[in-house]
């Protein structure tokens, strides 16, 4: 399967991470079938998707006159083979448990095309794990995506142990036509390549927390206006290259030895969920929220996130 024959695209879950990536072929002019368990659930993925065409437009990211064609490109079913059947790439974005993700890949391959490209978006499995029923392994390959999934850039395309040089380039070819940054990742290893930086990072900043160097709010303030300042717009290979590598050389051989090294889940992370603290869903976490945080309140939350990440997007990735 090569771009050019890509014409009809499926996305199967429509919870935070599906509508998300629906949208995004939907900005791009590819028609979507939108598969969930419930009309309901589908409903609400399509009113999701219209208010963040909305946002998109308010922020200049979209014209007004290509909401309705975009909108208009969207199919929702409740039955797999109409979602599957003579579509050309297929994405999974149900929920993370293997045994389901089994199932969906082994029907899929019985409906679709024999050259369909079949993806999850998996954020802990093995692609080998997840395509063990499948018997065209060559076609399978994950793509991961982050959450928001239509704005943030980065989308990881992780290689299992049959997967074919063809469906890697196609899957990278398709990301970059809708505006996405694919990442190759050429082993496949737990937790890719992202979350596994982002769990080195947690687990330092957890520790220094711990030690009391600094309050959260103030480890958050240091690192958005530092460390996060700079990568949103240069790397880290980047960031090394310009300093010098001879003093990243004295800064490591004096810091490794010291930064938490732990192989165990932060004890921080143990003990509020312990608690019942799960963050922002119960009230507390590392902040304290309202209890009786409201609905409307929760979507102005991700209202001005999401206005944020759009300001962002526009100014680094966009150009129209
Ligand atoms: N949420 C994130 O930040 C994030 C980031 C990257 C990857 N992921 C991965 O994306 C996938 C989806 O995560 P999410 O956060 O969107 O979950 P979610 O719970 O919001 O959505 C999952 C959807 O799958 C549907 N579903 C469950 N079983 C199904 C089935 N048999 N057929 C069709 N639909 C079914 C559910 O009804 C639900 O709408 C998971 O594999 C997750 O690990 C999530």
């Amino acid at each position: 399967m090569r771009l050019e024959d890509i014409k009809t695209i499926t996305v199967l879950g429509a919870g935070i991470m599906g509508h998300g990536i629906a949208q995004t072929f939907l900005m791009s002019g590819f028609p979507v079938r939108l598969f969930d368990l419930k009309e309901s659930i589908l409903d609400t993925a399509r009113a999701h998707i219209a208010k963040n065409l909305e946002l998109f437009h308010e922020m200049g990211l979209v014209k007004k006159r290509a909401i309705a064609p975009a909108l208009k490109g969207l199919t929702t079913t409740t039955d797999l083979r109409a979602a599957v059947q003579g579509s050309d790439f297929i994405i999974e974005a149900v929920s993370e448990n293997l045994a389901l993700k089994q199932d969906l890949f082994q029907q899929v391959e019985s409906f679709c095309g024999g050259d369909a490209i079949i993806a999850s978006n998996t954020s802990s499995l093995m692609l080998t794990d997840i395509g063990a029923r499948v018997k065209k392994k060559e076609r399978l390959v994950i793509t991961h995506w982050f959450n928001p999934p239509h704005i943030v850039p980065t989308v990881e395309v992780v290689k299992g142990e049959k997967t074919s040089d063809e469906t890697v380039d196609t899957t990278v070819d398709l990301l970059a036509r809708i505006k996405k940054l694919p990442v190759k990742i050429n082993i496949e290893l737990p937790g890719f390549l992202v979350n596994r930086i982002q769990a080195a990072m947690a687990r330092e900043i957890l520790d220094l927390h711990e030690k009391g160097v600094a309050s959260a709010a103030d480890i958050d303030k240091a690192i958005k206006g530092s460390i996060g300042f700079r990568l949103a717009s240069i790397g880290m290979f980047l960031t090394m290259d310009l300093a010098g590598l001879d003093i990243w050389l004295k800064v490591c051989e004096n810091l490794t030895p010291k930064i938490q090294s732990s192989t165990e889940p932060p004890r921080a992370l143990q003990e509020l969920v312990s608690q019942g603290h799960f963050g922002i869903k119960s009230g507390k976490g590392f902040y304290d929220y309202t209890l009786d945080f409201s609905k409307a309140e929760l979507d102005e939350a991700v209202r001005k996130r999401d206005t944020e990440f759009l300001k962002r997007l526009k100014a680094l990735y966009w150009d129209n």
